[in-house]
C-alpha cells in the first residue's frame, strides 16, 4: 500500500478538493475533473470515508514522525549524561564515557572487555570507579583494590545480574545465578559440606592422583605419536573426568572415548560458549523479541539435553544408592527436610558444578605451561625444586604441595597475569540503594571489578608486567605471605565476599596438583613449528586463543 499526501480543501458548500500529482489522479464516477490537476467529490457517505481515510494516514504518519523525533531527542538528552544513557535518571558525579546514544558503551564489551574497559578508565581518569552504560544497564567498574573490596563485601551487591542465558540454561536454580537468599545459602551449605570442604578434598585426593597419571600417560602416548602436543585437549579432557567423578561417580579413563563423557563434553562446550556471549537482548529489553544472536533459541536446543542427561544419571542413583563416600549425586539425593531439593534444581546444581569445575581448571593450567615454557630457566626452578622435595624414587603426592614454595609462587604469579576470570566472570548486583568510594549507588546497578587491570598496576606491582615468581618470596617485596583466596583485593582471582567462588580450594589444589605431577614427569619445550602465542580470547574464561602446543622430554629417562 502506498500512502499519497496531498493537501485537501472543503469549500463551505460541502465541496472537498483533493489536489493530487497528476500522475495518481483516479477518475470513479463519483469524481468529476475541475482542473486538471485537481480532482473535486460531492460529500456521500464512501468519500467521507475517503477522506477520513486520508486524514487518519496523515495523522499517523505525523503522529509516527514526531513520536521518532521525540524518542530521539530523549535519547540524545539522556546520552549527554556522564556514563551514558542508562544513568539519565540518577543524580550521579561518577565520570565515565557516554558511548553512543541508545546503546551506550556495549563496543567495551565486546572482544578483550577488560582490556578495553582499562583503557577507558585510564583516559577518564576514574581509575577508583568509573560508570557506562550497556544499553539500558547501569554499570560501574573499579581497578581500586580498596574500592573492589567495598563492592564485593558490601551486603548490597549480594546478587548476580539477570542473564538470559544463565536463566535459560538453569543456571538461577544453582549456586552461581540464584538470587540472594535462603535457597542460595542453603545451595552454598550444601556444596561446602560435602563438596569442598577440607575433609572431602582429602576423601578425593585419590581420584585427581589417578586422573593425574592417566594424563600423564596420555601426555606420553601423544608424545610418541606425534611431535608436538595440544596441551588442551587432554586439560579439559582430564577436568571434566574429574568433576564426572565428583558429582556422578563415573569413573572414566581420560583417554576413553565412551559415549557418556564425549555427549557431557559436547554440552559443556555449548553452555560454556553459550553462557560467554555478550547478549544484547540483556541490555536492550527491546530488541528480546528477535533474538539477533540465537542465544536463546541455542539454549532451547541445549536444555532438554541436558535434562535427559542428567535425569538418566539420577536415575541410575536412585535405584542404586552408594553406601559408602557418596558422590555429589548421591549427597543431593540423600537431603532430607526443608534441604530437600526438588528433580530440576538438583539437575541445575549438578550441571554447574560439572560445568564450572571444568574450564576454569584447564585453562589455568594451560597459562600456567605456557609460561613455563617460554620461561625455561623458571621451569628449571620447579624442577629443582621437585627434586629437592620429591626426589626421583617416588611420585608427588598431594602432601607435598605446601612444601613445593616456588611452585606455589609461579601459580600465583600466573594468577595475577593470567586471571581466568579478569572480569571476575560473573558480575554484582545491587539489591538496595548503596554507598560506594563516598558515590551513591541506586539499587539495580551492575558492579564490576577489573581484577586484570588492578593486577598490573603499577602502583601496586614492581614491574607488573614482568612475569617474576620471586616476588612472592622476596621479603623485600612484602609480598610473602599474600593470599589469593579473597582477603588481599590486590590478588583476588577467586573474588572475593560471601559470592566468591566456592571452588577455590578444590580448584587451586587440583591445577597445583597436576602441574607438580606434569613437570616431575617432563621437561616441557617450545615446538618451533608452532611457537607460544600468549594472545588471549575472552569467553566465560580468559583463555590462550591459539592453544598451546609443546613438545616433551621425559625426565624419568634423563635421571637414568
Ligand atoms: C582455577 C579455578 C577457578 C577460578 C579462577 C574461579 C573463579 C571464580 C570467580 C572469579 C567467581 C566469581 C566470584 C565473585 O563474584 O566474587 C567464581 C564463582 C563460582 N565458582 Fe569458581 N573458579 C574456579 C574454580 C571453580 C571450581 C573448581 C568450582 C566447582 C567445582 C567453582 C564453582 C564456582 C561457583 C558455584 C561460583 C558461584 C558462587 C556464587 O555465586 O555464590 N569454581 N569462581
Amino acid at each position: 500500500m502506498s500512502i499519497i499526501l496531498c493537501p485537501i480543501y472543503l469549500s463551505p458548500s460541502g465541496i472537498v478538493t483533493l489536489s493530487l500529482p497528476y500522475k495518481y489522479q483516479l477518475i470513479p464516477p463519483q469524481f468529476s475533473l475541475i482542473k486538471q490537476h485537481t480532482l473535486t467529490m460531492t460529500t456521500h457517505i464512501d468519500t467521507l470515508y475517503l477522506f477520513t481515510l486520508t486524514s487518519t494516514s496523515i495523522n499517523f504518519i505525523l503522529f509516527i514522525t514526531i513520536l521518532t523525533l521525540v524518542y530521539f531527542i530523549n535519547s540524545l538528552f539522556q546520552w549527554a549524561h556522564p556514563g551514558g544513557p542508562a544513568w539519565s535518571r540518577v543524580k550521579s558525579t561518577i565520570p565515565g564515557p557516554r558511548g553512543y546514544p541508545i546503546i551506550g558503551s556495549m563496543y567495551l564489551m565486546s572482544g578483550l572487555a577488560h582490556r578495553k574497559i582499562a583503557s577507558v578508565v585510564v583516559s577518564c581518569n576514574a581509575r577508583r570507579l568509573m560508570a557506562f552504560s550497556l544499553g539500558q544497564t547501569r554499570v560501574i567498574v573499579t581497578c581500586n583494590p580498596n574500592v573492589a573490596k567495598d563492592i564485593l563485601n558490601s551486603s548490597a551487591f549480594a546478587d548476580r545480574p539477570v542473564k538470559e542465558s544463565a536463566y535459560r540454561l538453569m543456571f538461577n536454580r544453582a549456586i552461581g545465578f540464584a538470587s540472594y537468599g535462603v535457597y542460595w545459602r542453603t545451595l552454598r551449605r550444601i556444596a561446602a559440606t560435602h563438596l569442598f570442604c577440607p575433609k572431602q578434598l582429602k576423601v578425593s585426593e585419590t581420584q585427581r592422583r589417578v586422573i593425574g597419571f592417566q594424563m600423564v600417560d596420555m601426555f606420553r602416548n601423544e608424545q610418541n605419536q606425534l611431535s608436538s602436543l595440544c596441551v588442551r585437549d587432554v586439560l579439559k579432557r582430564a577436568s571434566l573426568s574429574n568433576m564426572m567423578w565428583s558429582a556422578f561417580g563415573r569413573k572414566y579413563n581420560v583417554n576413553s572415548n565412551d559415549g557418556e563423557s564425549v555427549a557431557l563434553r559436547e554440552l559443556v562446550d555449548e553452555g560454556y560458549e553459550l553462557l560467554g556471549v555478550v547478549n544484547w537482548t540483556d541490555h536492550l529489553p527491546w530488541l528480546s523479541d528477535f533474538d539477533p544472536q540465537g542465544v536463546r533459541s541455542r539454549c532451547g536446543k541445549l536444555v532438554p539435553k541436558v535434562n535427559r542427561f542428567v535425569k538418566r544419571i539420577i536415575d541410575e542413583h536412585r535405584d542404586q544408592p552408594s553406601q559408602v563416600n557418596g558422590d555429589f549425586t548421591d549427597v543431593l539425593l540423600s537431603l532430607e527436610g526443608s534441604d530437600k531439593l526438588s528433580e530440576p534444581d538438583m539437575i541445575a546444581v549438578l550441571w554447574e558444578m560439572i560445568f564450572r569445575g571444568t574450564d576454569t581448571v584447564a585453562v589455568l593450567i594451560e597459562w600456567i605451561l605456557a609460561r613455563l615454557v617460554l620461561h625455561v630457566d623458571i621451569q628449571a626452578k620447579v624442577q629443582d625444586e621437585l627434586h629437592r622435595v620429591v626426589g626421583m624414587s617416588r611420585a608427588v603426592t598431594e602432601a607435598d604441595i605446601p612444601s613445593l614454595v616456588y611452585l606455589n609462587a609461579v601459580v600465583k604469579e600466573v594468577l595475577r597475569l593470567h586471571p581466568p576470570g579478569p572480569l571476575l566472570s560473573w558480575a554484582r548486583l545491587a539489591i538496595n540503594d548503596t554507598i560506594i568510594d563516598g558515590h551513591e549507588i541506586p539499587a539495580g546497578t551492575t558492579a564490576m571489578v577489573n581484577m586484570w587491570a588492578i593486577c598490573r598496576d603499577p602502583e601496586i606491582w614492581k614491574n607488573p608486567l614482568e612475569f617474576r615468581p620471586e616476588r612472592f618470596l622476596d621479603e623485600t617485596e612484602g609480598l610473602v605471605d599474600m593470599s589469593v583466596m579473597g582477603t588481599d583485593l590486590r590478588l583476588a582471582p577467586f573474588g572475593s565476599g560471601r559470592r566468591s567462588c566456592p571452588g577455590k580450594g578444590l580448584g587451586l589444589t587440583t591445577v597445583s596438583f597436576w602441574v607438580a605431577l606434569l613437570l616431575h614427569e617432563f621437561e616441557l619445550g617450545r615446538c618451533d613449528a608452532y611457537g607460544v602465542d600468549m594472545s588471549e580470547t575472552l569467553k566465560l574464561s580468559c583463555e590462550m586463543a591459539n592453544p598451546l602446543r609443546v613438545s616433551l622430554r621425559s625426565r624419568k629417562m634423563k635421571e637414568i
